[in-house]
């Protein structure tokens, strides 16, 4: 099927209770090896791109490979940006065919973040896209945008209510106490501030940070609103590790193939697990025939 626009499967993740897996490609392989763990499990994903990522290999590259692997997949795939910090990135997304945008101007007063999130919105409703954007800002580094601990705040609840009756969002990114990359101590996540901003938006949220938290704390996320976890760090050591690991146990095989087919394999175990712990399978088709 076509590549589809988040708000319909997100809309229905937070009403049945799961969370679909938001991964962060980095090659083809990676984008391949997330929409083919989905299609085994039978699970609605999303494939978001950081914006490093879409200037390295260019818009219409990356559209080209996620529409031939939608096509040809039964369950639905989105083709999501992650953390859009420029206008002129977004809206060449939309235009060249993403799904759905992220815009993320966190950093800017409250006033202006609702700005130019509107715009966005603008933007993306006419093209029929899905919106994400953030309030509050997510500790941690992030390809390229990197908070400080000192810098880092929770989302505010009234601004939340505010922020989402202003703008048609198909997923709200409040700062919820979760960080980008590997977590050093344990987390501090806010339950309490996720069910009382969802309760007073209404809208699905989006969990940042997904890499290194517990079973547990990610049954609490989805159970107090959380329909959209984002998961980049784990899927990057996996690319990396999946190679070196059966380069060293196999020192004297150069068969790239080989390789390369090792990697995938690892990569989409790590996927298929998320997705699971998520409550993601056999979700996919019977959405899809919804669509
Ligand atoms: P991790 O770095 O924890 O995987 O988080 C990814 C993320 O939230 C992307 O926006």
């Amino acid at each position: 099927m076509p590549l589809v626009s988040m708000n319909r499967i997100l809309a229905t993740a937070a009403e049945e209770g799961y969370a679909v897996g938001a991964f962060n490609p980095v090659d083809y392989a990676s984008m391949k090896a997330i929409v083919r763990a989905a299609e085994e499990e039978d699970a609605p994903v999303i494939v978001q791109t950081s914006a490093k990522t879409v200037r390295y290999y260019g818009h219409e590259v990356l559209v080209m490979w996620m529409q031939e692997m939608a096509k040809e997949s039964t369950i639905p795939v989105v083709l999501h940006l992650d953390h859009g910090k420029e206008l002129e990135m977004i809206q060449r997304c939309i235009e060249t065919g993403w799904t759905s945008v992220m815009v993320d101007a966190s950093h800017l007063p409250f006033e202006q973040n609702l700005a130019m999130s509107r715009e966005v919105v603008e933007m993306a409703t006419v093209a029929g896209v899905g919106v994400e954007a953030e309030l509050g800002e997510i500790v941690g580094v992030e390809e390229d945008i990197s908070v400080a601990e000192k810098d880092a705040h929770l989302a505010d609840p009234d601004k939340a209510e505010i922020f989402c009756r202003e703008l048609e969002l198909g997923v709200f990114a409040p700062a919820i106490g979760t960080a980008h990359g590997f977590y050093k101590g344990t987390p501090n996540v806010a339950f309490g501030l996720i069910e009382e901003i969802y309760r007073r938006t209404a809208t699905p949220l989006a969990l940042h940070g997904g890499t290194g938290l517990s079973d547990e704390v990610i049954q609490r996320c989805i159970r107090s609103g959380c329909a959209k976890i984002n998961i980049s760090t784990n899927l990057k050591h996996t690319f990396v590790d999946g190679f070196s690991d059966y380069h060293k146990a196999n020192p004297d095989d150069y068969e790239p193939l080989r390789v390369l087919k090792a990697q995938f394999e690892s990569m989409k175990q790590l996927l298929r697990d998320k997705i699971r712990q998520f409550g993601g399978s056999d979700k996919g088709r019977k959405l899809a025939a919804a669509i």
